[in-house]
């Protein structure tokens, strides 16, 4: 008999209230100072850009992005630790960036700890480059923690 593996889909959308549960538990779970509820709620209530990573219909990741002034900001990028590792950040970054490019962004901008490995190595492989560093910028255990910011300039053909 033949066996078929089912492939589960996965698809990035819009999030919407109803997704603040799940996404506030992969925050919760994932950072050691994670943004509460309401800070994800204010997110969409000023009309940021953003998104989850549905897998099937389970929200295991999100992003958030600003947009302003012909900039972009990336304000929070994360997958539920046990989905890590599938490609699923770089999905929704790339995303992100398409996003970005619709709408006109000149150049995306982000903060991340300088001891993100992990993090560091997503943004280094879709092009980002560190441009300056953020002193004390992160709350950390026992005191503050560095920001490395890293940008990536946008290519849109003249017309
Ligand atoms: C950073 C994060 C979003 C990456 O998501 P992910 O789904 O695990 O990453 P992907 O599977 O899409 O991997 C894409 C790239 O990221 C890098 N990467 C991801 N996990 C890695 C690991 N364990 N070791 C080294 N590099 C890694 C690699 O460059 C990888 O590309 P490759 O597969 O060609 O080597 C995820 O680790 C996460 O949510 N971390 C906690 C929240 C966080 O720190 N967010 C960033 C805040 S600035």
């Amino acid at each position: 008999m033949i066996s078929r593996i089912q492939e589960i889909p996965v698809n990035v959308r819009n999030m919407t209230h109803g997704d603040l549960a799940s996404v506030s538990d992969i925050e919760r779970l994932s950072y050691d100072f994670p943004w509460s509820h309401g800070v994800f709620r204010d997110c969409l209530l000023a009309g940021y850009g953003c998104m989850v990573l549905e897998r099937g219909s389970a929200v295991v990741g999100y992003g958030i992005l600003s947009i302003a002034a012909g900039e972009a900001h990336i304000l929070n990028l994360c997958v539920a630790s046990e989905f890590r590792g599938l490609g699923y950040g770089e999905r929704i970054l790339d995303d992100i960036v398409e996003r970005a490019h619709y709408a006109g962004v000149g150049t995306i901008f982000l903060e991340v700890r300088p001891t993100n490995a992990n993090a560091l190595s997503l943004y280094r492989k879709k092009g980002f480059h560190k441009i300056a560093k953020r002193p004390a910028y992160y709350q950390a255990t026992g005191g503050r923690e560095d920001a490395d910011v890293l940008s990536l300039v946008l290519r849109h053909s003249e017309s």
